[in-house]
């Protein structure tokens, strides 16, 4: 069965926009963009449209590529003491004179609506109240809405970043999942996969997870995306594995839009760790 995210995306969506509304407060998100890496400006507008539909504003700080990290430190922090201002996202990646870590960690802990803020990351291990990265919060409301099994299931993720792979496993764990999380130097990972009943790829391989190295009937979540010619595809080769897998979700039409449907609902939740 195809695990239809941009179906389920459009149902939060809805909900984020009529909770918004009934808050009858504007709602403001803060989005830093450093820098013209064409990805980036397409994630950014995607993310600015949908906040704009669910009544949530947006306002945009564009900086230069050069910008020193302290003049970027010093504008998250006018922000955090902003009390307009509901949510902050810093689009990564940044520039390499820039520490990523320096900057998540300036933000306030209730506007970090990236949940990357080394305290939300900490909540999280301690299965605590926090702010959860949109891409693994999307994935678990999407497995979830179909009713996908997770505890005491065995849930193989393939990548640790700190964005995607590590929340993910932390998340499936917090669900009673048993989890193994496999990366670049994972010895035999095709006999560790295939023992998998969920089965979670974020690398950026495209068709990189084939038909032989999943279970029959196993949950196939793929978080890729991968520009080939022309094309976006991800990291399954989804006409093998839809073979295969009793539930799988397409690129696009998958992960992507509940990424974004995600997003928003942590800048409602935000607002309500602000307004306690
Ligand atoms: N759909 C969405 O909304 C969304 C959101 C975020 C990211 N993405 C996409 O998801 C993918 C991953 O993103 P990310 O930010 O998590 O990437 P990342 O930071 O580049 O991390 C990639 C991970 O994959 C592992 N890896 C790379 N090659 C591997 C291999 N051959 N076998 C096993 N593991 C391997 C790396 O292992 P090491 O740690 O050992 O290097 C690393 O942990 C990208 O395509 C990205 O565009 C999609």
């Amino acid at each position: 069965m195809l695990l239809d995210g941009k179906l389920i995306s459009e149902e939060i969506k809805k909900r984020v926009a009529e909770e918004v509304y009934s808050l009858n407060d504007t709602l403001t998100l803060a989005i830093i963009l450093v820098g013209k890496d064409p990805a980036s400006e397409i994630y950014v507008n995607s993310k600015t449209k949908a906040c704009e539909k669910a009544g949530i504003k947006t306002k945009d700080y564009f900086l230069d590529n050069k910008i020193p990290e302290k003049e970027l430190i010093d504008l998250i922090r006018t922000l955090n003491e902003d009390p307009l201002i509901t949510g902050i996202l810093v689009q990564m990646p940044l520039p390499s004179h820039i520490s990523e870590d320096n900057v998540v960690n300036s933000i306030d802990p209730a506007k970090d609506v990236d949940g990357l803020n080394i305290i939300n990351q900490g909540k999280l291990l301690n299965n605590a109240n926090c702010i959860v990265p949109a891409t693994p919060k999307g994935i678990l409301s999407l497995l979830k809405r179909y009713f996908v099994e997770i505890s005491g299931k065995h849930a193989v993720i393939i990548g640790r970043s700190k964005l995607v792979g590590k929340p993910m496993a932390l998340l499936l764990l917090n669900n009673n999942a048993t989890i193994t999380v496999c990366h670049s130097r994972t010895e035999n990972l095709k006999e560790i996969v295939k023992r998998a009943d969920i089965v979670i790829v974020a690398i950026g391989k495209p068709k990189f997870l084939t038909a032989d190295m999943v279970k029959k009937d196993a949950a196939v979540i793929d978080v890729g995306i991968n520009r080939v010619q022309g094309k976006i595809v991800g990291d399954v080769d989804f006409e093998e594995v839809s073979e295969v897998a009793s539930y799988i979700t397409p690129v696009p039409r998958g992960v992507g839009p509940m990424t974004i449907a995600s997003l928003l609902e942590n800048v409602v939740k935000c607002y309500h760790m602000q307004n306690k």
